[in-house]
């Protein structure tokens, strides 16, 4: 199938190591076009294998959290050959933008979390967890974006690396808010979450001290 989007026009808005995006009109509503491009280093075959893979197993993801009441753009059309995704345009900053910005985001982080709980009892694990991958179009509605690593999981492991994401992400970008938003996102994860919260802050301890000892021993090394 020759997908009709292959001569499609847009304005680039990102250009990833992995993925290029574009704005594009869609049967005259704008919407975004993800497209995975091909890596020349990889053998040919391979390389279309791994992207049809990939957008196939992304579309799927968004899908199922899309099915559990966690807001996801919509997906207008999918062509895996072309490794390319069209779906809903979300116009807005990013959460990371947001909160760089000193905007009060807190309540936010709340319905980040409610969402994530969502996920997460419904063993979908996000993957990449990060406030770049979260856009808000309103205050009340948060959108999740970027499932090409996501999962099918309810292990805890899988669990607690995704919330252990998005602390280490406050903590990169958003130092001096640590604290109030990580717990403000546990106010809205408990409350989908319950009693298991606790055995997956365990789990984020202990993945903090191995990635401690990770990174001593790195220092060690070097
Ligand atoms: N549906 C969308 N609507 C509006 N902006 C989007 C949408 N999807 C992605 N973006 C923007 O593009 C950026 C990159 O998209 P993403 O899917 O995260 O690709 P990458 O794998 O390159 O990180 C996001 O951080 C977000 O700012
Ligand atoms: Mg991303």
């Amino acid at each position: 199938m020759r997908s009709i989007y292959l001569g499609f026009e847009g304005k680039i808005i990102k250009k990833g190591a992995e993925a290029e995006l574009y704005l594009i009109d869609f049967l005259g509503i704008p919407a975004i076009l993800k497209k995975r491009i091909p890596k020349p280093y990889r053998a040919k075959e391979l390389d279309a294998h791994i992207r049809r893979m990939r957008t196939s197993h992304e579309v799927t993801m968004m899908f199922h959290a899309r099915v559990c009441g966690v807001p996801v753009p919509a997906i207008y059309d999918v062509d895996p050959d072309e490794g390319v995704i069209i779906m809903e345009y979300i116009p807005g900053p990013t959460l990371k933008e947001m909160t760089l910005k000193d905007y009060e985001v807190s309540s936010i982080f709340k319905l980040v979390g409610f969402y994530v709980g969502k996920m997460h009892l419904n063993n979908i694990v996000h993957g990449d967890l990060t406030t770049a991958n979260i856009i808000v179009p309103e205050p009340e509605k948060p959108f999740f974006v970027d499932f090409g690593l996501a999962e099918r999981t309810g292990e805890l492991e899988a669990i607690g690396t995704d919330v252990h994401l998005m602390l280490r992400a406050l903590e990169s970008t958003h130092y001096s808010k640590v604290k109030e938003l990580f717990n403000a996102f546990l106010r809205g994860y408990r409350e989908i979450m319950g009693g298991k919260v606790e055995n997956v802050l365990k789990k984020v301890q202990e993945i903090r001290r191995r990635g401690r000892y990770v990174e001593e021993r790195r220092a060690k090394i070097h």
